[in-house]
C-alpha cells in the first residue's frame, strides 16, 4: 500500500491529540521511521493556522529541526462540524495525496461523522482511524463495522488500540516464535494456570464522563487484555503480515470463552480512599461525575477457556485494575508440578514461573535449583531479563503503521465483535446483581478476601 500524505485529525483541540497522539508522532518523526506527513487539525471552536502549528511544535521537541519545520509549515487547522457533509468535504478537498482520518473524538460524534461520510463520495485509498471504545456492547459493535464496511475495505479501517503499539507487547510475538526454548512448552501438558494482570496506580484522572459508564472490565478486558492473551496464546502464524497474524488471533479469540457460560467466576470491586506513594487518592465514589447507582468497578477478573486442543482444560485469569498500590502489568505462566520428584529431594512446594512483564519489560522464570547447604533441599532461583525501551511510544508505533497503510497492529472488526462475545455474560452477571461488588483501598493490591 502506497503512504499517507496527509493526517488529519478529528478533534484536534481534544485530550487525546495533545496527550497522546502528538507526543507519540514525534517519537516517531524523531525516530529513524520518521519523515515528512501533511497534519490537517479539524476541530469545533476556531484556532488559527499559527496557533496550530504552535501546539503541534511544542509537542515536538526531540524532532530533528529541520524535519519538524517542514511538517509544520504544512500543517493547517480547519474549524469545522464533522457531522456535516459541507464541512467534512472542506476538510477533504484541503488534502493532498493519500489521506487518512483520525477520529479523535467521543464514540457517539464519530458515529454520525462516519454517517455523514455514508453519504459523502470518498477520496481513494482513504484510511479510517477509530479510536476505542469501538462500540460499547456486542450489537453496536456489529452497526459500526457494518456502516464502516460501507465507507471503505476492511483494510483500510484502523481499529485503534494503542497495547498493539507497544513494543513490549509486540515483543510477545518474537519471543514465542523467534526461540525454540518456550514454545514447546506453552500448552495445557505442561501449564497448570495462567494470568493476564494489567494493574494501575492512577485513579480516575478526571475522565468519569467516559469511566464511570465503562468500568475496568470494558476500559481494559474488553479491549487490550483479550488481545495480549491472544498474542500470548494463539498458534504461530506463518507470517507477521495482516492477515496471518490477525487470522490467528481471531481464531483464539473465537475459541474464547468465559469459564463459567453464565459469567459468574468473574470479580469486581471499587476503591475506597486510600495513598498511593505520597498522593492521596479519594474514594472513587466522591469523584467529581461520577453517579453511584452505576455501580462501576474499578477493579475487574474474569476467568476464561479456550476451547482448542492446546488449552483445552487450563484456567486464564485476566485482571486489570486502578488506584492499584505496587502495580504489575505482567503475564504469568504457571507450570504443573513435575509427574515425579525423585524421592530423597525436599520440594519447595511451589510450581515453576515464566513471568512476561509489560511494563516495565522484563522475563523473569522461577527455577528450581540443588539447595547451597544441603543440595537435596531445593530451593528457588529466579532468573531475571530486562528488555531495553523502544524508542517510539505505543501511539507511534500505531501512527507509524497507520501512515505506512499497514492494519497489521490495527484491531480487525470481528475480532472487535469477539471482544464483546466473550464479555457479554459478565457484563450480564453484574448487572443482575449475581456477583457482588467488593472494596479496597487505593493503594493496596485488591480486596484482603480475594488473595
Ligand atoms: C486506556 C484506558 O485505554 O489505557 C485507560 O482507557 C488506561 O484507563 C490506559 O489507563 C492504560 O494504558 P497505558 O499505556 O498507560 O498502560
Amino acid at each position: 500500500p502506497s503512504r499517507i500524505e496527509t493526517l488529519v485529525i478529528l478533534g484536534a483541540g481534544g485530550d487525546l491529540t495533545s496527550r497522546l497522539l502528538l507526543p507519540g508522532l514525534a517519537t516517531l518523526l524523531a525516530s529513524s521511521r520518521g519523515s515528512a506527513i501533511r497534519l490537517i487539525g479539524v476541530d469545533r471552536d476556531p484556532m488559527s493556522d499559527a496557533a496550530w502549528q504552535r501546539r503541534v511544535g511544542k509537542a515536538f521537541s526531540g524532532v530533528d529541526a529541520r524535519l519538524a519545520d517542514r511538517v509544520l509549515e504544512s500543517s493547517v487547522y480547519l474549524q469545522a462540524d464533522v457531522t456535516d457533509a459541507e464541512a467534512l468535504g472542506r476538510v477533504l478537498t484541503a488534502a493532498t495525496g493519500r489521506v487518512a482520518l483520525f477520529f479523535a473524538l467521543p464514540p457517539a460524534v464519530t458515529v454520525l461523522a462516519c454517517r455523514t461520510l455514508a453519504t459523502m463520495k470518498l477520496p481513494d485509498g482513504i484510511v479510517l482511524a477509530i479510536e476505542k471504545p469501538f462500540g460499547t456492547d456486542l450489537a453496536s459493535a456489529r452497526a459500526l463495522n457494518r456502516l464502516l464496511q460501507k465507507l471503505v475495505p476492511e483494510e483500510q479501517v484502523f481499529r485503534v488500540d494503542h497495547f498493539l503499539g507497544k513494543s513490549t507487547v509486540i515483543n510477545l510475538l518474537g519471543l514465542r516464535f523467534a526461540n525454540r526454548i518456550f514454545e514447546p512448552l506453552l500448552s495445557a501438558q505442561n501449564v497448570a494456570h495462567v494470568e493476564v494482570n494489567i494493574e494501575e496506580d492512577l485513579g480516575l484522572e478526571g475522565r468519569a464522563g467516559y469511566y464511570d459508564r465503562a468500568g475496568a472490565l470494558v476500559d481494559m478486558i474488553q479491549s487490550h487484555l483479550l488481545l495480549v492473551l491472544a498474542l500470548a496464546t494463539m498458534e504461530p502464524p506463518a507470517t507477521v503480515g495482516s492477515e496471518d497474524l490477525r487470522g490467528a488471533m481471531a481464531q483464539l479469540l473465537r475459541a474464547t470463552r468465559p469459564w463459567k457460560k453464565d459469567g459468574t467466576e468473574s470479580r469486581r470491586a471499587r476503591y475506597t480512599a486510600g495513598t498511593i506513594g505520597r498522593r492521596k487518592l479519594p474514594a472513587y465514589l466522591s469523584e467529581d461525575g461520577v453517579d453511584r447507582s452505576r455501580n462501576t468497578e474499578t477493579l475487574a477478573e474474569m476467568t476464561v477457556a479456550i476451547d482448542n486442543w492446546r488449552w483445552a482444560g487450563v484456567p486464564f485469569v485476566l485482571r486489570s485494575g486502578k488506584a492499584i498500590g505496587d502495580p504489575r502489568q505482567e503475564i504469568v505462566f504457571t507450570f504443573r508440578d513435575v509427574p515425579h520428584l525423585p524421592t530423597g529431594f525436599h520440594g519447595p512446594g511451589r510450581q515453576a514461573r515464566l513471568r512476561i512483564g509489560i511494563k516495565p519489560a522484563t522475563m523473569s522464570l522461577d527455577l528450581v535449583t540443588n539447595g547451597r547447604d544441603d543440595p537435596f533441599d531445593l530451593e528457588w532461583d529466579t532468573l531475571d531479563a530486562e528488555f531495553g525501551p523502544s524508542e517510539l511510544k505505543p501511539y507511534g508505533e500505531v501512527l507509524a503503521e497507520l501512515l505506512d497503510g499497514d492494519p497489521t497492529l490495527s484491531v480487525r472488526g470481528d475480532i472487535a465483535e469477539e471482544c464483546w462475545r466473550i464479555v457479554a455474560p459478565v457484563l450480564a452477571a453484574w448487572r443482575a446483581d449475581r456477583v457482588p461488588l467488593d472494596s479496597y483501598p487505593a493503594g493496596t493490591r485488591g480486596p484482603r478476601s480475594w488473595h
